[in-house]
């Protein structure tokens, strides 16, 4: 019998939190991790720098390519100020992807069929001895289905956009709150409703709404559902 990898999803939408909650899980099990997001984002930012438009009707063939073909690397760094270095075509883009601009392209992209599919291959060869954390918005719907513990994290908008906004300020960058919100849920509209797997908690997920909880309360309960998953 082929030895069983075990997976644990996590999804939800942007700024749910579910980024920190993935890394701290595949810290605690020693497993590989799977920022699915990212993969969407690079599709965008090799779109972009190829000058094709996102916004109206994109050529599904072309980005279809583009995810087939993506030539990405991530590789932990000891810098804890920037984990992890990704390139894109040999070239160094952690900086790039994690914009709140890179983040839409990659919503928009997202909802083309052709990149899903192209991706798809991808995410799933992510899934390695001795495990996988895959962090995204279909890991327990589509891409891994049969995941050992499905989390879907979510909060409202605006305590997602406060959250945001105050790492943003943090590091000195200037925006407005009010912006942020509806940008923020522009994009959960469209991750919502969009044909091609959309967000949404698989059936057997657990469902977490940290509007109202910090960081280490959230930590608490997942590692809780984790381990009686788990072990
Ligand atoms: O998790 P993130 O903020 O890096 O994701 C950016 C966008 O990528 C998100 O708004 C929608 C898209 N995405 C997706 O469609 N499917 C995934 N599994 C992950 C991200």
């Amino acid at each position: 019998m082929p030895e069983h990898i075990p997976v644990i999803a996590v999804d939800g939408p942007s700024g749910s939190g579910k980024g920190v909650v993935a890394s701290y899980l595949a810290t605690q099990y020693g497993y590989h991790l799977l920022d699915s997001g990212a993969l969407y984002r690079l599709v965008g930012l090799a779109a972009r720098k190829a000058g094709i438009e996102l916004e109206n009707n994109p050529d599904q063939v072309v980005l279809g390519d583009i995810a087939q073909s993506l030539d990405v690397s991530f590789t932990p760094t000891n810098d804890p100020e920037n984990p992890l270095a990704i390139t894109l075509n040999g070239e160094r883009v952690e900086a790039e992807v994690r914009t709140d601009e890179a983040g839409v392209d990659a919503s928009l992209v997202g909802a083309v069929p052709s990149v899903r599919d192209g991706l798809f291959e991808l995410q799933r060869s992510f899934r390695e001895a001795p495990g996988l954390v895959a962090d995204g918005r279909d890991m327990g719907t589509v891409v891994f289905p049969q995941a050992d513990v499905k989390i879907f994290l979510t909060a409202s908008a605006e305590a997602r956009a406060e959250r945001r906004y105050n790492q943003l300020k943090h590091k000195d960058i200037g925006v407005s709150l009010h912006d942020l919100f509806q940008s923020i849920q522009a994009r959960d509209e469209r991750d919502r409703t969009r044909e091609v797997s959309p967000l949404r908690p698989a059936d057997d997920a657990f469902v977490i709404d940290s509007t109202d909880m910090d960081i280490e309360e959230v930590l608490h309960q997942v590692q809780a559902i984790v381990t009686e998953k788990l072990g």
